[in-house]
């Protein structure tokens, strides 16, 4: 792995229930590397965000990694959520630049409206202060699953490890970005890739239709956006985007 330390610990599973509740025990453990990756071919319980579930497949990537965040206070919680999202997002588009597969707020990747990968951030708090990260991701390599509104990045299912060593890479570089506390760095390039920036755009609030300009990321991590009357700051429960029924 070509990395200074994210990735260098590497378990493999071929069946785990979800890698983020492996990745829950191991961070209980009075060492572990920072850095640390667990990757499983198949999860038979796989979690995605607000308790739904990840349909796991072998040829498609599972993992966890486990960073150490004691320098970042949880007010910035959501900037770590950004760095990943870019991490991610780079890897597809390094490996599938055709995809142009772009951020969905707050940290899904979209290609062409659909959901090609997933991240599910469990971070550990103490006091104001973040002590660990567990960063779950899935990324469709090869399959995509049935009824939910998915695509892949249409690869080979062996390709599972190189997508793994890029994002290892990437995740890297947002990390170092963040410790250095260049929040403004990685709120641009989250801004460069965000799905629907600037842009009109319709959504639904309580069943209301409303017509809107998305203005990206507020100073809290909220989405904002304005409508003819004034400025709605909306969490990811507050709303839907009506193209995407989600
Ligand atoms: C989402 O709903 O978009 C988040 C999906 C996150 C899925 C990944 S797969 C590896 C890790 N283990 C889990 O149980 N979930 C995450």
């Amino acid at each position: 792995m070509n990395t200074q330390f994210t990735g260098q610990h590497l378990i493999h599973l071929e069946c785990i229930e979800s890698t983020n509740n492996y990745a829950a025990k191991l961070i209980q453990l009075p060492n572990w590397y920072n850095g640390t990756v667990i990757v499983a071919d198949i999860q038979t319980k796989g979690r995605g965000q607000q308790s739904t579930n990840w349909i796991s497949q072998p040829g498609n990537l599972h993992c966890s990694y486990l960073f150490d965040l004691s320098f970042l206070k949880t007010q910035f919680s959501w900037i770590w959520s950004a760095a990943v999202a870019i991490a991610v997002q780079r890897t597809i588009s390094n490996i599938t630049p055709q995809l142009n597969p772009k951020i969905k707020w707050p940290n899904d990747i979209l290609a062409d409206k659909r959901k090609v990968a997933g991240i599910l951030i469990e971070n550990s708090v103490s006091q104001r202060q973040i002590e660990s990260s567990i960063v779950g991701i899935g990324i469709n390599v090869a399959y995509a699953p049935e009824d939910v509104n998915a695509c892949s990045m249409q690869l080979p299912p062996n390709q599972v490890n190189t997508i793994l060593y890029q994002l290892s890479k990437q995740l890297e570089e947002v990390y170092f970005i963040l410790k250095s506390g260049d929040h403004q760095y990685l709120l641009r390039a989250y801004h460069n890739e965000l799905w629907k920036y600037g842009q009109k755009t319709t959504i639904v609030i309580n069943g209301v239709t409303i017509d809107t300009m998305f203005l990206g990321i507020s100073e809290d991590g909220r989405a904002k956006f304005l409508t003819e009357q004034n400025e709605l700051l909306l969490g990811i429960k507050e709303f839907q985007w009506k193209e995407l029924g989600s």
